[in-house]
């Protein structure tokens, strides 16, 4: 999926916090987003996901203007951790399956399932999870979907060292397969080898925009 940031400028209250962003993603790319805490990672992909309203004309998903498109069905999104209500009680079949739209392929799902190897607590509450296998249902869940554009928000906090490993393959994969990828992550080097573009935003609302290998 292409995507495209068009001087995007948000603020919450008075002061913004990104202040004219402006950068395009062809299919395929994968983009690491750094910066300090506070930054505004967050807040561009909410932008981005339609989660926060923006101007018309401000963010294109294949040319066609976010302001235009009711649901995102090929957009998967793990949000950063802190941002879910832990107490909900659901288990993780039921969290995964509700999320599942029925016009995607069973094998595709099972694929998931196996690959970030949630079965052996695929019948258990949520809540009965370690942060780090809870982590592994939410990227299930971004991608379930088979998304042309995965966007996830510091994804491996709390990971362990083999399941970022596993994680890390299975965004190679999706590479290959031409889907796009906004990776936040407060390591530049996490997926160093996959990423095409880094942007970096800083706390007095200056950015970056700029190719791998290229100086800023
Ligand atoms: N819902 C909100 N209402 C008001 N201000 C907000 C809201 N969400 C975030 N902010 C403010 O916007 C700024 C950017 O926040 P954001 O969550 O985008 O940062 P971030 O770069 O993702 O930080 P972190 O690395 O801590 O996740 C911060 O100053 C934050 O306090
Ligand atoms: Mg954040």
């Amino acid at each position: 999926m292409r995507v495209t940031v068009n001087d995007l400028t948000y603020a919450y209250t008075q002061k913004p916090v990104l202040s004219h962003v402006s950068f395009t993603l062809a299919s395929g790319d994968f983009l690491t987003v750094i910066g300090q805490n506070g930054s505004g990672k967050s807040t561009l992909i909410k932008c981005l996901l339609g989660i926060l309203k923006v101007p018309d004309e401000t963010i294109f998903l294949d040319d066609v203007d976010i302001n235009n498109l009711k649901r995102l069905y090929n957009v998967g999104y793990v949000p950063q951790k802190s941002e879910f209500n832990y107490e909900f009680p659901i288990t993780v079949k039921e969290l995964l399956s509700s999320a599942f739209h029925q016009i995607r392929k069973n094998s595709h799902y099972n694929n998931v399932i196996n690959q970030l190897d949630l079965n052996r607590f695929y019948h258990e509450n949520i809540n009965n999870l370690s942060g780090g296998q809870l982590q592994r249902v939410f990227i299930a869940r971004a991608l379930i979907n088979d998304p042309k554009l995965l966007v996830l928000d510091e994804p491996t906090v709390g990971v362990d060292t083999i399941n970022i490993n596993v994680f890390i393959e299975i965004l190679r994969k999706l590479k290959e397969q031409n889907i796009t990828i906004i990776l936040i992550t407060h390591d530049r080097h996490l997926a160093e080898d996959l990423t095409d573009y880094y942007l970096e935003l800083d706390e007095f609302l200056n950015y970056s925009f700029y190719k791998v290998g290229e100086n800023k």
